[in-house]
């Protein structure tokens, strides 16, 4: 008899689960946004019901809300502005752990949520692992004023750096989608991404956009979830 391949969310679930182990009593935990990060926070609620004491500070309301209702212990970045650990997903991720997130709108928070712990966990299923960033549209959060001035601006370091593809706001429920933070998202299409550091150094520097969704040097290490095995990556300090 075959044995049934997991599914893509039994593959999230089991990525989850293998960060789990990497939680330690009385840490202060970044809590990231997505349908792996919810797994997740659903798996950490179970221990914390068991007597194991953290505290969580959330990267989105969904993840908040989730959390709460999780009976995990919240805090805010003013609070606990220096974290452990944070434990999120990723829409892409390359064999140098760099990111693209922000598929979920949730970017910003997470950006800021991981630059404030001292080790961030990728934890994806295998299919996001990919060996060049870019097929996955990579979000880029800006301000409403001045969109389309903003949008031009990032066409044109586009055209500079040879990407080509659709620069798109971002709609849900055919209106402009709106992040946590009140801004609009713009979704890059450009397939491919040769040179991330560049393009993250040169979005950075256009007014009116506020983060990107490249995450460079700030994953430490990630959860990989294969069909029949986990895989971990982690950083290699050369
Ligand atoms: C949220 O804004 C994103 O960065 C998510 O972390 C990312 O989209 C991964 O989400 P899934 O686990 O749902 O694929």
């Amino acid at each position: 008899m075959v044995d049934k391949l997991p599914t893509d969310d039994e593959l999230r679930r089991m990525a989850a689960g293998e960060a789990l182990g990497a939680v330690e009593p009385g840490m202060k935990l970044g809590l990231g946004t997505g349908r792996t990060a919810e797994h997740f926070v659903r798996l950490l609620g179970v221990k914390v019901r068991q007597g194991f004491d953290v505290v969580g500070v959330p990267t989105s309301e969904r993840t908040a809300t989730l959390a709460k209702a999780e009976g995990i212990r919240l805090a805010t970045l003013d609070e606990e502005p220096a974290l452990d650990l944070t434990i999120d997903g990723a829409d892409e991720i390359d064999p140098a752990l760099r990111l693209i997130k922000g598929g979920g709108g949730a970017l910003l928070r997470e950006k800021i949520v991981a630059a404030a712990s001292s080790r961030m966990i990728v934890i994806v299923d295998a299919a996001k692992f990919v060996p060049v960033l870019g097929a996955f549209p990579l979000p880029i959060e800006v301000v409403p004023f001045g969109l389309a001035a903003t949008r031009r601006a990032i066409e044109a370091v586009a055209a500079e750096l040879d990407l080509r593809g659709a620069i798109a706001p971002r709609a849900a429920d055919g209106r402009a989608f709106v992040t946590d933070g009140g801004h609009y998202i713009l979704d890059a299409s450009f397939g491919r991404i040769p040179d991330p550091e560049r393009l993250a150094a040169r979005l950075s520097g256009i007014p009116g956009v506020v983060e990107h969704g490249l995450f460079i040097g700030l994953a430490s290490a990630a959860i990989i979830a294969h069909p029949n095995r986990i895989e971990w990556l982690k950083q290699s300090r050369t």
